[in-house]
């Protein structure tokens, strides 16, 4: 069997970070989750105090960027410049900025490169919004996973917990904004590549989801 890549994309919270990352542990595949790198970008911009749409100054900043995605034990762990950022990238307030930097040029044109040097070995689950269409347009296994809003809302709800202080549907309201900035953006949006298989896990579990994932990327490979 040689080794191929597998582009995993799809809307917000439709479960592709958790199937990809036991789609990569099943094939011993390297998992490199795209989202966690344009948090990563967000947290920096925000935290040093730019205008997150400014395509020059946001791009300067992601350019000098050291990114590394490291695999976790349950989770990837991302550094940034040496420093372990992963338990920042999930907040709420990343949640509501990051489909605005993600909309820069500049910034998607480092995070491609980033991306297909990752992927030059092959062996590679990649997760994302464009990674079918623009970043491994030559993958050998395409997926795109979505599911029902409401049911994309439910999971990310439970994995908040309550303390997050947001409601259900208001979840459901800023999944949804997020989604139409990502599919609605000049670069790269967020589409089914036309010879991507889709996958709806609404009332679907991950394990069945992953074993069939699995089982097309051993036909592939
Ligand atoms: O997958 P996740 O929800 O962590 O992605 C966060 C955001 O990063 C997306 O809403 C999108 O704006 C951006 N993104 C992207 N292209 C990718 C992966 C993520 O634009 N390949």
């Amino acid at each position: 069997l040689h080794r191929i890549n597998i582009a995993i994309d799809g809307p917000a919270g439709a479960g592709k970070s958790t199937v990809a990352r036991m789609v990569a542990k099943a094939l011993q595949y390297i998992y490199v989750d795209t989202g966690a790198m344009y948090r990563a970008v967000t947290l920096k911009a925000l935290e040093s105090g730019l205008p997150i749409e400014d395509n020059d100054r946001v791009g300067r900043l992601a350019n000098e960027l050291d990114i590394v995605l490291l695999p976790g034990v349950d989770s990837q762990r991302v550094l940034v410049n040496g420093e372990d950022v992963s338990l920042r990238l999930r907040s709420l307030e990343i949640n509501r900025s990051v489909s605005y930097v993600a909309r820069l040029e500049t910034v998607r044109a480092r995070m491609a490169d980033l991306q297909r040097r990752m992927a030059l070995e092959k062996g590679v689950v990649m997760d994302g919004r464009d990674i079918g269409t623009h970043v491994l347009p030559n993958a050998e296994l395409k997926v795109f996973l979505t599911a029902s809003p409401r049911e994309r809302a439910s999971r990310r709800f439970r994995e908040l917990g309550p303390e997050a202080g947001i409601t259900l549907g208001q979840l459901e309201k800023e999944i949804s904004e997020r989604d139409r900035l990502d599919q609605e953006r000049e670069i790269a949006p967020l589409l089914q590549a036309s010879d991507a298989r889709l996958i709806d896990s609404t009332g679907r579990t991950v394990d069945e989801v992953v074993e069939e994932i699995v089982q097309w990327g051993l036909a592939a490979a």
